[in-house]
Formats: C-alpha cells, sequence, structure tokens
C-alpha cells in the first residue's frame, strides 16, 4: 500500500479500485461505495487526526455501545460534479452544525469544523472519479458518528469513530410516490431526539413503514404524537403542501429535523414571490382541500430525494390523488435549487461551495 500526505489528514491509497465494476448509467442509491473512507478516531478525551484509508470492514469489540445503547448519528450530502469536473457541495457547513447538534443530543463529542471539512475535502479528492456525471446522479456522502467504546454500562462510550462514506447514487425514488397519513405510530414525542440525525429515530420507522408498503404505499407521513391531527415530515424528507397558490410547511420543533433542503426551499420560494407560510398545518386541512380541489401539490424535500413530488396520500382508508401540474412548483423548485447545486446557473444565496 501506498501512503501519501502529511500532517494533518492522512491519505492511505488502495491498491486496488472497483470503478471499473460500476455501470454509472444505471445508479440505484447508496449501494455502492467508492475506493476509500475517512475514519477518525475519540479516545482519551479528543479526536485524533482524520485518516483517509482503503473502504472496508470494521472491527469492533462486542461490548461496544452502539450496539447496545444505540449511540449513533449521521448526516447525508452531495458533491456534484459541473460539466468542466469541477466539484461542488451544498451548505457543507450546515451539515456539520446540525451534525454537532445531533451529537449534543446523544451525548457524543462533537467535531471540530476543520476535522470535518478537511477530512470530507481530502476524501472527495481522493475518490474524485467516481462522483458521476451523468444527469440527475451525484456522490452521496453519509458523515456518521458511533460509539465504538466498551462496555455493558449503560452511559455514554468513553471512544468513538466519526467516518465518513461515499456512494455514488442515481435518484431516491423512482416513479410515483404514494403516502400514508399515519394515525397510531410516531417517529418522535417533545423532548425526545427526533431533531437529531440519531440512527435509532429510523429504526422506530421501519416497522411503521414495512406496514404501509405491504399497503402499497412508499412512505409514511409522520403526524404529531400527540394527536396526529399535525402533519409533521416523512422518513427522510420535510414536506410541503401547496393549497391554492399558497406554499406551506410546518415549523421545526423538537420532533422535526430542521432540514437544510427545505430551508433552502423556503428562500428559493419567497425569492420567486411564492406565497410561503410555515405554520402548523392539520390533517383535515389538507384532506378538505383534497377534496374540494384547493390542494395543488404535496412534496417531500431533502437531501437524498430532493424534491419528491407526491401522486397520492392515503388517510384513514381512503387514497386522494393529487392532480398532475403543467407547471408545479415542485418541478419549478427542483430546477431552481438543482441548478445552484450542480453550478448551472448564478448562487446568489452563497450557498455553494467548491470542494
Ligand atoms: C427525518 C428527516 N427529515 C428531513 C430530512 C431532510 O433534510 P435535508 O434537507 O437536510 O437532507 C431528512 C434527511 O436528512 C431526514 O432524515
Amino acid at each position: 500500500m501506498e501512503t501519501t500526505g502529511k500532517n494533518f489528514v492522512t491519505v492511505e491509497k488502495s491498491t486496488t479500485s472497483k470503478i471499473d465494476q460500476i455501470d454509472f448509467d444505471n445508479l440505484s442509491f447508496g449501494s455502492v461505495f467508492t475506493d476509500h473512507m475517512l475514519v477518525c478516531n475519540y479516545k482519551n478525551g479528543a479526536w485524533e487526526a482524520p485518516q483517509v484509508v482503503p473502504y472496508g470492514p470494521l472491527t469492533l469489540d462486542p461490548s461496544a455501545k452502539i450496539f447496545h445503547y444505540g449511540q449513533s448519528i449521521f448526516e447525508g450530502m452531495k458533491a456534484y460534479k459541473d460539466t468542466e469536473e469541477k466539484v461542488w457541495l451544498f451548505r457543507p457547513l450546515d451539515n456539520h452544525k446540525r451534525l454537532n447538534i445531533s451529537a449534543k443530543r446523544l451525548a457524543i463529542p462533537e467535531i471540530p469544523e476543520e476535522f470535518f471539512m478537511k477530512g470530507l475535502k481530502t476524501l472527495l479528492k481522493t475518490d474524485e472519479n467516481w462522483i458521476p456525471k451523468q444527469d440527475g446522479s451525484s456522490l452521496y456522502i453519509r458523515p456518521f458518528i458511533f460509539a465504538s467504546g466498551q462496555g455493558f454500562h449503560a452511559s455514554p462510550a468513553d471512544e468513538y469513530k466519526f467516518m465518513i462514506c461515499l456512494a455514488p447514487s442515481g435518484a431516491y425514488f423512482s416513479g410515483k410516490v404514494k403516502v400514508l397519513i399515519e394515525e397510531k405510530y410516531s417517529r418522535s414525542a417533545n423532548g425526545g431526539v427526533g431533531y437529531a440525525k440519531a440512527g435509532g429515530n429510523y429504526a422506530g420507522q421501519f416497522y411503521p413503514t414495512q406496514l404501509a408498503v405491504e399497503k402499497g404505499y412508499n412512505q409514511v407521513i409522520w403526524t404529531d404524537d400527540n394527536t396526529h391531527e399535525y402533519i409533521e415530515e416523512a422518513g427522510a424528507m420535510n414536506i410541503f403542501i401547496r393549497i391554492n397558490d399558497t406554499l406551506i410547511t410546518g415549523p421545526t420543533s423538537d420532533r422535526i429535523l430542521d432540514g437544510i433542503t427545505r430551508k433552502s426551499i423556503l428562500e428559493i420560494a419567497k425569492d420567486q414571490n411564492i406565497n410561503v407560510e410555515v405554520r402548523k398545518i392539520t390533517v383535515s386541512e389538507v384532506v378538505e382541500a383534497a377534496k374540494n380541489g384547493s390542494l395543488k401539490e404535496m412534496f417531500g424535500a431533502g437531501t437524498a430525494a430532493v424534491i419528491s413530488p407526491i401522486a397520492t396520500f392515503g388517510y384513514k382508508g381512503t387514497d386522494y390523488d393529487l392532480p398532475e401540474l403543467p407547471e408545479s412548483y415542485a418541478s419549478s423548485l427542483k430546477k431552481l435549487i438543482t441548478d445552484i447545486q450542480y453550478n448551472r446557473s448564478e448562487d446568489k444565496f452563497g450557498w455553494r461551495f467548491e470542494a
């Protein structure tokens, strides 16, 4: 193995590459991984220098606290390649900030910005050839931190790993998205961890989502845990609803993830003079709007799925179809945000970041 790089982030290059085995024209989402990964260990009260190493399995003690107490958090970001092969990130410092918000809530040590950004940039440079150029594809970036420290005592670990893995990816959803508005289960509660990207938040969604999938839906739309009357968010997306010409999304809270796509869409929409409301939305309001024809659009927004129009929602045994609009907010907002991400337009918001 060749070892390059000095000082801060070290690079140990893989002697072989899997890149020739990848069909970049038919990428699914998050299922193939690049040749390298970033590993940064927390020991003796401090983060050690990040290392780029060949991608591969880890060895962990069976008593590592991640397995028992679920101390694990993650982020989701993307790298985009423009037509001149320049590589771009979208609001990466916001992902770093949010990772540390999650870290604090899970009693995990925060990762310094320099470790996150320099580690990410070095990894991206090392696996630059893996960033897809195909339209609609990108390199999905998964930073995560978990408790590697040992022991069966139910208390925070004394050792952690911060890692980043990369997955060249195509679309998150293919085809029409059909969602079920949840009436029984909850993904989060007041005072809980809903606002953090904690692994356990997602594990808790799998069973209710499986039940929805068995009924023919792709996703659950979560409602508030107390009354199930308010629309909150979807599995990995915030939700927008268009009633007549007003675009509405719920306020963030300690139950809802403060999505970077969500807040970007809010700014872009305002800039486009779209009437935007951030307020609580009741399920009955949405059902009523579907019945009287004022419900024009529903879409999910998130890094992985970008903007995903919802074709149908189900509630209390009835399916409601959304109209197919020739000029939807979803498609115009998606174009505006992806044009910024892929460096196809001016970025007056200052969100694009050269990797
Ligand atoms: C629960 C949840 N809501 C919303 C989002 C969208 O957030 P972002 O736009 O930052 O990707 C995600 C994805 O990160 C998520 O997991």
